[in-house]
């Protein structure tokens, strides 16, 4: 045998949606305007306004379309990570999502998400593609090999960043524990997205689940009894 392989690969699905001008101004008027009825969440995001996480259950037509966006998106991905094994059903993911509306000086710091499957976000609106800057807005992932950094091999991949540019109607969709952060916005331009997690609960993980119980029952018993009755 004779091969170089491609080891530690990560994928990461980037989709322009064709049918997303029609959608787009519509969930812009949804976002601005819970924007501007409820106070921001705080989590890595600075400047900027976050929902809560309920956002796939707000009920818009809108909305509905984006979650199958979601759903095709995550069964392609899934399907890619596991060479073609796995393909998930709607019935097998659970999903939260936020919205977040962005304006001049805001950025997100360096962050994964919470334990999941795959986290992802859609730019809805951004005026952010600039002729004089390429960085303004770009969300930015880190290599997740840490000790690449330390490679000095130029023109390789290694240790290197891999940006995406915030295209309205565009769809990211990567692994929840892969690092990321999104750069300054540079003028006084508005991007809207939402960010979403989708865990997928596999018959291994409900099998696994399946023999856990709460450790609430075992300690319901007092501490101070039970090791009286066992010494
Ligand atoms: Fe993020």
């Amino acid at each position: 045998m004779d091969t170089i392989k491609t080891a530690f690969s990560t994928p990461i699905l980037v989709r322009d949606m064709e049918a997303a001008n029609g959608v787009n101004d519509r969930l812009a008027e949804i976002i601005l305007d819970m924007e501007s009825r409820t106070p921001g969440m705080k989590r890595s995001n600075i400047g900027s306004w976050d929902s809560q996480k309920d956002f796939f259950e707000w009920p818009h037509e809108e909305i509905s379309t984006l979650k199958k966006w979601v759903v095709k998106g995550v069964k392609e991905i899934t399907l890619k990570a596991t060479k073609q094994k796995y393909e998930p059903r709607v019935g097998d993911m659970l999903a939260h999502a936020w919205a977040n509306v962005s304006r001049a000086d805001s950025y997100r710091k360096i962050h994964n998400h919470e334990s999941c499957t795959w986290s992802g976000v859609y730019y809805v609106k951004s005026d952010l593609v600039k002729e004089k800057s390429i960085s303004s807005g770009n969300i930015e992932f880190l290599d997740p090999r840490m000790l690449c950094l330390q490679a000095e091999l130029p023109s390789s991949s290694f240790g290197s960043r891999v940006r995406v540019v915030p295209r309205p109607g565009r769809l990211v969709i990567f692994p929840h524990w892969l690092l990321h952060y999104v750069n300054p916005v540079e003028d006084d331009s508005l991007r809207i997205c939402i960010a979403f997690n989708v865990k997928l609960e596999t018959q291994t993980v409900r099998r696994r689940s399946g023999t856990m119980r709460p450790l609430q029952e075992a300690v319901s018993v007092p501490v101070g009894e039970a090791s009286l009755s066992s010494s």
